[in-house]
């Protein structure tokens, strides 16, 4: 797939995420948690792999965040669960860029996602 500028839509101010915390946003059907780890931005559904938990609410540590409601552990940029060890679960991810101090969500692959449903 391809990533051209006509995909990409603002979402905040890169201020009004504080660091290592996540803050959720809503594209069409989808909601989406947007993370701040500190020298970049990454984002994942905002849905636990376990039982739906709303990731945005998690606390963020390296490259994972933990999920406010059972502690699951997932990797921001992949969507992989990282603990427990050995789930095969994982959330969608979505590619973030900062452009000018505003986040920027390639809406490209949620219109897809939402075109399959
Ligand atoms: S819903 Fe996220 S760990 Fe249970």
């Amino acid at each position: 797939m391809t990533h051209d500028n006509s995909n990409w839509i603002a979402i905040t101010n890169a201020s009004n995420i504080p660091a290592r915390e996540g803050r959720s946003v809503s594209v069409g059907h989808t909601e989406i948690a947007i993370f701040n780890l500190g020298e970049r931005f990454a984002a994942l559904e905002n849905k636990c792999p376990h039982r739906g938990g709303p990731l945005a609410d998690g606390i963020v540590g390296g490259t994972t965040v933990t999920c406010p409601l059972h502690n699951w552990r997932v990797c921001v940029d992949t969507g992989d669960v990282t603990k427990p060890a050995g789930h095969s679960a994982c959330v969608r991810s979505y590619a973030v860029k900062v452009n000018e101090g505003i986040v920027y969500l390639n809406v490209a692959e949620v219109v897809e996602e939402e075109a399959a449903a």
